[in-house]
């Protein structure tokens, strides 16, 4: 009876060996809340050792990347691994268990800094870390990193960015802790690419890892950077800011085409402009004030406004001359006469081959009833008849035709010297105008390519 109740002991002592908890592996280390050597200070058990610390980060999204404030809001995946030489326990004496996840409040942890971080993040963060039966502690975060960075906007909206996250020991120099790098770029680009999310305006390239040491009061440290490098997605600002300011350019180009020198063109020509000025101020929001070299996009603005100006200037310039010359027209052409109205006119023709208003309308009244329509009186003359009283009553009603459409036709486009020298303007500045806007067009697209 002994015997047997001794067997089943046995038995039920190999049983309950058989079935362990993680507790007992927590229990064995003396892992507990109470238990300070494993919380305040580096786990090495001589203290020349230095903590191999172990790091990787892998991007899962673009947040943001503000110009004007030079911010760059990524949000990564730190994975850290060290070596705790306070713990190991055989797997072997645990049923198999070799490792245990517990909270990361229990061990030290690695005083990581991220140089670039200008603002903590307060999202909550994960509870837990992993031990193994080696000693190896894995700890994961998940960390929106505000950070900052230097952006070059010279070649907005077509440039590419390159933003640093650099990890460093806070305390620890280089004999105590050394930081190294778990997959290599080509790696960590691989994996990046794989587990992106979003990425909105950015087109995510490429991951640059890479070691250096720093001295700092004659310590050393080490630390890692991971160059983030990103290339701007332009359809946006190519739809909100590029092609506008170049419909704007191109009505303004065809401006030149409107034949009317009464002040419709320069109102056109004003609102235009003004139409500019206001896609100006989108850019004034997107870019910041501080930048070495000036941003090609608001070259690109600010010499095609500065052309259409000029152009509205010239517009100003000729429409000025044409008023002169009618003004010129209307106080001394009848006293002072046909001749020299007629050398003006002369001269004009001989400029503007095919122009017939210059001569009709220098033409003095007396004159232009000669030319084209006979004198009621000469008709009277004639034969009086009642066919010619209707026609006599048609001849009146045609010289008052005759009459308005000289006054809308050809009052206001007096041709003398000034006019012919406005024309002569317009012609020149038009093609120079054009050889101009092509010529900056293509540099600075050049410019945007290179
Ligand atoms: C845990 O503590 C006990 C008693 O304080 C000690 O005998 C044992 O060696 C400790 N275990 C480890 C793994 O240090
Ligand atoms: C930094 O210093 C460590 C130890 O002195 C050395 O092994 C490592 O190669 C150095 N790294 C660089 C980038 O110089």
């Amino acid at each position: 009876m002994k015997s047997v109740a001794f067997l089943l002991l046995v038995f039920l002592d190999g049983v309950s060996s058989d079935v362990c908890t993680y507790q007992d592996i927590l229990d064995y280390l003396n892992l507990t809340t109470g238990n300070t050597a494993f919380k305040l200070t580096r786990p090495v058990l001589d203290h020349k050792h230095a903590t191999v610390v172990k790091l990787n980060i892998i991007l899962y999204a673009i947040l943001a990347v503000v110009e004007k404030t030079q911010t760059f809001v990524p949000f990564v995946w730190i994975s850290v691994k060290w070596n705790n030489e306070r713990i190991s326990w055989n797997p072997d004496k645990f049923c198999g268990i070799s490792q245990i996840s517990v909270p990361k409040n229990l061990l030290w942890k690695p005083d990581l800094l991220i140089y670039e971080m200008i603002q903590k993040d307060d999202s909550p963060q994960l509870q837990s870390m992993t031990i193994s039966y080696d000693g190896t502690v894995s700890m994961d975060e998940n960390l929106r990193v505000f950070s900052t960075c230097h952006m070059d906007v010279h070649k907005f909206p077509f440039d590419t960015q390159e933003c640093n996250i650099s990890i460093s020991s806070a305390n620890h120099c280089i004999d105590e802790m050394r930081i190294i790098p778990i997959s290599n770029s080509t790696r960590a680009t691989q994996f990046s690419h794989q587990l992106i999310r979003t990425q909105g305006e950015w087109e995510f390239l490429h991951l640059t890892v890479s070691s250096q040491n720093f001295s700092y009061e004659e310590r050393k440290w080490e630390m890692l950077t991971y160059a983030f490098t990103m290339k701007r997605r332009p359809l946006l600002h190519v739809i909100n800011l590029l092609l506008p300011v170049l419909f704007f350019l191109t009505l303004d180009l065809a401006s030149f085409f409107i034949a009317d020198y009464r002040g419709e063109k320069l109102g056109f020509k004003v609102t235009v402009l003004l139409a500019i000025s206001v896609l100006l101020l989108i850019l004034n929001e997107i870019l910041p004030s501080m930048s070495n070299k000036t941003p090609l996009i608001a070259t690109y603005c600010i010499v095609i406004f500065a052309l259409m100006l000029v152009s509205l200037l010239e517009t100003i310039l000729v429409t000025y001359l044409m008023d002169k010359d009618s003004q010129e027209k209307l106080s001394h052409g009848r006293h002072f006469g046909d001749k020299n109205d007629q050398i003006n006119t002369k001269n004009c023709e001989e400029e503007n081959k095919g122009e017939t208003c210059c001569r009709i309308c220098t033409m003095s009244d007396g004159e232009k009833q000669h030319e084209l329509l006979p004198v009621v009186e000469e008709v009277n003359n004639g034969i009086h008849s009642p066919e010619s009283n209707v026609l006599l009553s048609i001849l009146e009603e045609l010289k008052k035709l005759q009459t308005a459409l000289f006054l809308h036709l050809n009052c206001g486009k007096k041709q003398g010297n000034s006019s012919c020298w406005a024309r002569k303007i317009n012609k020149v500045f038009f093609i120079f105008y054009l050889i101009t806007v092509l010529l900056f067009l293509s540099f600075i697209f050049m410019e945007w390519n290179s």
